[in-house]
């Protein structure tokens, strides 16, 4: 007999007032959704759905790392509680001291711990919006207030006098994403460098540092009030593994590795991000594919006058809607099978960011595209 899942019940009154307020009733990350669920949803097989919707790598990950997991490991015990291995080779493939890097389940769990280092009730950390969604949440899980500092909306570029402005005895972190999630463009070097000038705490999430070969990390030596996080999920092909780092002065990883629980990354991620990195000549020819892709989709997306298409040094395009909505578009496009992520910026209509998936799939995205006509 089919089990029939259980409808949540609501948790029993004297509990909920148990719970902290801030979190009683906050609405959890919507992310894409999974594709098993979007391809019954839209009545598509899952290979023929074109899953341009969450900056993975479409090539997949190295082929060391599959051909190291089919061998018997040792599942049965526990993988290095502080990813010893995995932070001296991170060390060298940053450019760091084994002591400046803390790894983490996906780089999630480092904003995580990093937010849980500095933030809590009482405090305020200020996100430049639009950005990644997590750093808000992250921010109301450990009961900080969330400062939001919005980006010009011609170029989304981060005005530093409107972030200092925003500063107080509360805020302890500013968050730059660069490239920034979802709109695709770098954060200058001179408005992080005059925010770190200010002494607040800065992280410059370079997720997609590789699509773009931009970091921050050599001022953490300068600015002991800096941390650069990075992640396997893209670049590596590792999202399913999840595996994530960040690299700090060696006072401030010493706090945030002491938050950490001791086995947060599985012997399989930790042996995977280790095959990857000495597999890089191979990733980053995939990452060079993306990138040719990418530019190629930016002149065929711009050639669509109903979009407003921005230029971008990640794995992703932002586009905005001149007409319509991004309701209509991303919905219409899923209804072929493929499969983008929706924003409401800039209101009304709102934008798509489409990852750049491969050749094929991307031809796909470019003839759904043009079987649109969105209307107001
Ligand atoms: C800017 C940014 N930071 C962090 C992440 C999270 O990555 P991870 O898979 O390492 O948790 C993402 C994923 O989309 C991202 O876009």
């Amino acid at each position: 007999m089919r089990q029939l899942r259980p409808s949540p019940r609501p948790v029993p009154g004297h509990v909920f007032r148990l719970i902290r307020p801030g979190l009683r009733n906050r609405r959890p990350y919507m992310g894409a959704g999974s594709p098993e669920a979007l391809a019954r949803k839209y009545g598509f097989s899952l290979d023929r759905l074109v899953k341009l919707d969450s900056n993975e790598n479409p090539y997949g990950p190295s082929p060391r790392v599959l051909e190291t997991l089919t061998r018997p490991l040792p599942y049965h015990r526990y993988p290095e509680p502080d990813s010893e291995t995995l932070r001296h080779a991170l060390a060298e493939y940053v450019g760091a001291s084994p002591e400046q890097i803390v790894v983490g389940a996906g780089s999630d769990e480092v904003i995580l711990l990093t937010f849980a280092a500095f933030l809590g009730p009482g405090t305020a950390v200020i996100e430049l919006a639009p950005t990644f969604v997590m750093y808000r949440l992250t921010a109301e899980v450990v009961g900080a207030r969330v400062i939001t500092v919005p980006r010009d909306p011609a170029t989304y570029e981060v005005d530093a006098e409107k972030v200092i402005a925003a500063l107080g005895p509360r805020v302890k972190v500013v968050v730059f994403c660069s490239p920034n999630n979802p709109t695709g463009n770098l954060e200058s070097e001179r408005t992080v460098r005059q925010v770190l000038e200010t002494g607040v705490f800065v992280i410059v999430d370079e997720a997609y540092y590789e699509y773009c070969g931009h970091t921050f990390a050599p001022l953490i030596a300068r600015y002991p009030n800096l941390g650069v996080l990075r992640t396997f999920s893209k670049w590596a092909g590792l999202a399913g593994l999840r595996v994530g780092y960040g690299v700090f002065s060696p006072e401030v990883a010493r706090v945030i590795a002491g938050i950490k629980p001791p086995f947060n990354v599985s012997l399989a991620g930790q042996l995977a991000a280790l095959e990857s990195l000495a597999d890089r000549e191979y990733l980053m020819s995939t990452v060079r594919k993306t990138i040719a892709e990418r530019e190629r989709l930016f002149r065929e997306l711009s050639r669509f006058e109903f979009l407003r298409v921005l230029p971008s040094a990640a794995n992703f395009i932002y586009a905005e809607l001149r007409r319509g909505s991004s309701r209509q578009v991303t919905e219409a496009l899923a209804r072929q099978g493929i499969l983008v992520r929706q924003f409401d910026i800039p209101p009304p209509r709102g934008g798509i960011r489409i990852t750049v998936g491969r050749p094929e799939e991307n031809e796909r995205l470019l003839e759904a595209l043009s079987r649109l006509e969105p209307e107001d």
